[in-house]
């Protein structure tokens, strides 16, 4: 594992787009695994100014987003197709045929996750998955729970995570209780793994998770058993880990 404290969340966010570019550009038809939440927004920007300077193009690029809430329509301001539209697809020269999300609108889990898997499968599985960390060690929407969920499945949001997510909606009320994640086998299978880390309230979480034990409790710690993964942090995150 690459352990990387940032001098500032900008130089996170650039240091992060900057990997994920040269991953674009060593393998313009490679297949990406990106995250939605605060964290990516920097690092999105980044990638759009690279593709808007001709540096970068995503014409050939596959993508599979982690995550998506049960029961939102990819219109609804709050879907994480939504986000993706908003901070990467609409703004660079991908194809939207080639971006997938896991169709939050339809309720039919089973068929939803079957197919996501399916999907990943016939592309030839990730080569680079992007993650967050959540205040839980959630990676996607795996919870802190007793077993590592293996791949990609219908979740019932924890308390904190509806806490959490609740700043996004107009009441918590109107926060989705269900997600559908690509699960812990799914992550653990990308061929390379990207964490960003950012804020004060996640430094207790960075150090468990990248240096306590390996527990399912703490789904990010599966990562330490990854045999390719770089971790992101800015100071205020990194700053037990120093
Ligand atoms: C989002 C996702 C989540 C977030 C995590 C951190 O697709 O998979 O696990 O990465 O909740 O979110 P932020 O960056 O908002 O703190």
């Amino acid at each position: 594992m690459e352990f990387i404290i940032a001098d500032s969340a900008e130089d996170m966010s650039r240091r992060a787009a900057d990997h994920i570019a040269d991953w674009v550009c060593a393998d313009p038809a490679c297949v990406l695994g990106l995250a939605t939440g605060t964290t990516p927004i920097g690092l999105y920007a980044e990638l759009v100014a690279d593709c808007a300077a001709g540096k970068l193009s995503f014409a050939d690029v596959t993508t599979f987003n982690l995550d998506e809430y049960r029961g939102l329509a990819p219109e609804h301001d709050q879907s994480y197709r939504y986000f993706m539209k908003q901070h990467l697809f609409d703004k660079v020269d991908i194809d939207q045929a080639r971006t997938h999300v896991p169709e939050g609108a339809n309720p039919d889990a089973d068929a939803v996750c079957a197919a996501y898997e399916e999907a990943i499968e016939a592309a030839g599985g990730i080569d680079l998955q992007l993650l967050g960390l959540g205040p839980n060690g959630h990676i996607g929407f795996n919870e802190p729970e007793d077993t590592f969920p293996k791949t990609t499945h219908c979740v019932d949001l924890t308390e904190s995570t509806i806490q959490a997510n609740s700043r996004l909606f107009d009441c918590i009320d109107d926060v989705p209780r269900q997600a559908y994640t690509m699960g812990i086998g799914t992550i653990m299978a990308a061929r390379s793994i990207l964490m960003v880390v950012e804020g004060a309230h996640k430094a207790d979480i960075v150090k468990r998770a990248f240096f306590g034990p390996v527990t399912p409790q703490v789904p990010a710690s599966i990562l330490q058993f990854h045999p390719d993964v770089t971790v992101i942090v800015d100071p205020e995150a990194g700053k037990l880990c120093r």
